[in-house]
């Protein structure tokens, strides 16, 4: 059993990277891996302990819109603070570059990953508008205030 208090690394990884690259592959053999980014800017996010990915994530940058995608916590790691990390960590990189909103979709359903996000102060704005999902995901948005930047102990 893994403790609920344990050391986690947070820190951003580099395609170029070929060990985390193998690792990233790994990470979502079972599940759906994020968008493909390489072409727009992005960053990825991952949680390390002793060298090993146990949650991963991605912040990119399409049509001038910050968005955050593919977070995802190994099951056995849940519920001791990986993902709100992870998205503490994406929102900091996107407004230390300049974003003034940050955006995500989300299934209705997924309550854990609306509690991940809402504590940042992210509000539904609407369906998403696209696919056979559209009438159950729906858009988030987080808009930067001077508070958030406070909160996430950024220069404002
Ligand atoms: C969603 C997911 C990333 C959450 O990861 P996590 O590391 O367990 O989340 P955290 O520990 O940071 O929890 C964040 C908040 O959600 C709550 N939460 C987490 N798991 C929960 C559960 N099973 N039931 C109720 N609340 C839960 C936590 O209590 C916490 O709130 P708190 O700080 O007020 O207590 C993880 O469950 C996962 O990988 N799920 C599968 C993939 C997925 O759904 N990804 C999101 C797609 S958009």
């Amino acid at each position: 059993m893994i403790p609920k208090k344990v050391k986690v690394e947070i820190r951003r990884v580099a395609l170029e990277d070929a060990a985390w690259k193998k690792a990233f592959d790994a990470f979502y053999r079972d599940s759906p891996p994020p968008k493909d980014t390489l072409e727009i800017p992005h960053a990825y996010f991952a949680a390390y302990h002793n060298g090993k990915i146990v949650g991963h994530s991605v912040i990119y940058k399409k049509l001038a819109k910050w968005v955050l995608d593919g977070l995802r916590v190994k099951p056995e790691w849940r519920e001791r603070g990986i993902a709100k990390n992870l998205t503490a960590a994406r929102i900091r990189y996107a407004v230390e570059n300049g974003a003034k909103e940050i955006w995500y979709d989300c299934e209705d359903g997924n309550l854990v990953t609306t509690c991940c996000h809402l504590r940042f102060g992210f509000k539904k704005v609407g369906h998403r508008g696209l696919g056979d999902d559209r009438n159950t995901v729906h858009s988030y948005r987080l808009k930067v205030t001077d508070g958030l930047t406070k909160k996430l102990n950024l220069p404002e």
